[in-house]
């Protein structure tokens, strides 16, 4: 097709071009018409500029000018003039000048568009993931995508520097069992024999190691087959990262390296040269959770200490039994009411984590409390405003549970709510180190322990010898990166030894037959020369999404699942001809209720 090309982009025009003929391609982003003047801002990647069709241009222009829509995909050529001085636009690049059409192409026309193509989309989500192609031309989309790219390019540029390679690894694998739900690709050459989409590269970059490439990365496509959150994908992105020869601080200073590399230029934001570090069991009592929004305080503490002077029998019980109680205070906050309604959506989102209630303590003046458990603190109004630190106008949250993870977990989403509903997380970026994590956890259902992360990682030195005797109590080289409140990446120093491995799998319930039949390569690999080696790698999709503000992942791919994980767009996952299935080998049981 014969089309005017462009000279020059949408974004390009300054006053200095004034007087100059030049071509913009783009699309009608908005048209007015105003009396016998016709107003386009004509938009593309770069930006917009506006072009003007003068009352005393050509009929053929005018008749051209007067079909446009929006979203028509049109060249225009005409002469850079600038803006009279009232309507120069200060928040536009190209603002001091327009463009006086000589000639206008339209190169494709556009349908009655789904939703507008504004900054944000206000559509519905599914709406917006239907016409995904138009939704990502809006302007919040474009800069994400933007956004997403140059973190993208900042991290090659920095581990390149560091003599890192970018090593790819293989996307159809063996089946290994990794934390979530493989997703299968069946063999057509061997019937009834399957690949894998890898989880993560986890396995690849261990033997990268064995083979002495010494430092690793790869911007990795991840596949889980499991349930789409706010935060979750069935398939993401992460950077992959290995290093030999290395210790945790060696992998947590590289991060934080990085990280403030990246930051400063992708957003010319300063973060701390060290991130904090926290202890996983700190963590957990502090803010509730493992992966803290440090943006704000309501630090959780332990109320044991003055419930047991309380007259509060049914907390005393809690505690007697070997449980725990512990408290929160929402601070006064102007213009917010602590109304009963309000109280009991703290109870609510307590409940959802194991809280059976939340009793609450109002604090007057002087110490003074009322409130659901007022009465039981009676005598001792100072000890408990004084011990939580509660002042005039604060109320005091408190939660109990026999187990410490429920009664954390119960206290953490208190303190998260209020976090939110009280405006109480400042801006900005909050990144830390959460360390130290259990290696293992006990699998109530099947009743036995598997790995905390992943059976790879190196169990802290002292525990080494005696790991069997109390699985419980061993901690691992284990590291998160949290940034306001997501766990954004994780890693461990790995173990490098074939029978601690063994070990390691024994207790996770693999019979040696079993590792060896699943993990026998690695076991395999083990045996000749490995490495000491270590590594992380931080979520992409997460860190787009944090670094632009928003709170779902899907806002920073470009081409997303919806939570049910089903793509409108294009309709995926479909259905396959008979002649497929049958090339494959298999034949579908449908459940009952299809
Ligand atoms: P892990 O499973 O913790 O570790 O994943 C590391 C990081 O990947 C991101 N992530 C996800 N992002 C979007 N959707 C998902 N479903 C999803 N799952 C994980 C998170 C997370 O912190 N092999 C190890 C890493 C290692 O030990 O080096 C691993 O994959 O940001």
């Amino acid at each position: 097709m014969n089309f005017s090309k462009r000279t020059v982009t949408c974004g390009a025009l300054r006053a200095a071009d004034v007087g100059k003929t030049v071509i913009l391609n783009g699309w009608v982003h908005r048209d007015r018409n105003h009396g016998a003047l016709h107003f386009i801002n004509l938009r593309d990647r770069y930006g917009i500029t506006q072009v003007v069709v003068d009352d005393n241009a050509s009929e053929e222009l005018q008749k051209t000018a007067a079909q446009l829509k929006m979203e028509y995909c049109i060249a225009v050529t005409g002469l850079v003039r600038k803006r009279p001085d009232n309507m120069i636009n200060k928040d536009m690049a190209t603002g001091e000048v327009e463009v006086e059409a000589q000639k206008i192409e339209i190169l494709s026309k556009c349908e009655t568009l789904p939703f507008m193509i504004d900054e944000e989309n206000s559509a519905n989500e599914d709406l917006r993931l239907k016409y995904r192609f138009l939704d990502l031309r809006t302007g919040g989309m474009q800069k994400r995508i933007r956004l997403r790219h140059e973190f993208i390019k900042a991290i090659r540029d920095f581990l390149c520097d560091r003599e890192f390679y970018e090593i790819e690894t293989p996307t159809l694998i063996r089946s290994t069992p990794e934390g979530a739900r493989d997703f299968l690709v069946p063999s057509r050459k061997y019937a009834g024999k399957f690949y894998a989409l890898p989880q993560s590269p986890q396995l690849y970059k261990q033997l990268l190691m064995v083979s002495g490439f010494d430092k690793y990365f790869q911007i990795a496509r991840c596949y889980r087959d499991e349930d789409a959150r706010g935060d979750r994908q069935l398939e993401f992105t992460q950077l992959d990262l290995e290093m030999s020869f290395v210790q945790r601080d060696d992998v947590l200073g590289l991060m934080e390296d990085l990280f403030g590399y990246v930051f400063k230029r992708v957003m010319n934001y300063e973060l701390p040269a060290h991130f904090r570090r926290i202890d996983y069991f700190d963590a957990m009592n502090t803010y509730g959770c493992d992966k803290p929004d440090l943006r704000f305080g309501c630090e959780i503490k332990d109320l044991a200490p003055v419930v047991e002077k309380s007259s509060f029998e049914a907390y005393r019980q809690i505690l007697a039994d070997k449980g725990f109680v512990k408290a929160v205070v929402a601070p006064a906050t102007k213009g917010f009411d602590f109304t009963r309604k309000y109280l009991d959506s703290l109870s609510e989102a307590a409940k959802v984590y194991g809280a059976a209630f939340v009793p609450f303590v109002k604090v007057g003046e002087n110490n003074t409390i009322s409130g659901s458990a007022a009465k039981y603190f009676a005598g001792l109004e100072e000890e408990l405003c004084t011990y939580m630190g509660a002042k005039n106008g604060d109320v005091i949250l408190m939660v109990a549970h026999n187990s410490w993870k429920k009664c954390c977990a119960s206290a953490g989403a208190l303190r998260s709510k209020l976090g939110k509903d009280l405006g109480l997380i400042q801006p900005g970026f909050a990144f830390c180190w959460i360390v130290d994590f259990p290696l293992f956890e006990y699998n109530e259902d099947e009743g036995h322990w598997e790995a905390a992360h992943h059976m790879f990682s190196m169990p802290q030195a002292r525990y080494i010898d005696t790991l069997e005797q109390n699985p419980g109590e061993v901690r691992g080289d284990l590291y998160d990166m949290v940034v306001n409140g997501y766990e954004c990446a994780s890693g461990s120093i790995r173990i490098h030894d074939v029978e601690l491995q063994k070990r390691i799998f024994r207790i996770c319930n693999f019979s040696d037959e079993e590792a060896e039949k699943k993990f026998g390569f690695l076991l395999n690999a083990f045996k000749f020369g490995p490495p000491p080696h270590g590594g992380i790698a931080p979520g992409i999709d997460r860190m787009v999404m944090i670094m632009s503000e928003q709170s779902s992942i899907k806002e920073a791919i470009a081409f997303p699942k919806n939570s049910f994980a089903v793509s409108p767009m294009d309709d995926c996952p479909n259905d396959v001809d008979a002649k497929q299935l049958e090339e494959l080998h298999l034949a579908i049981k449908y459940p009952e209720n299809k």
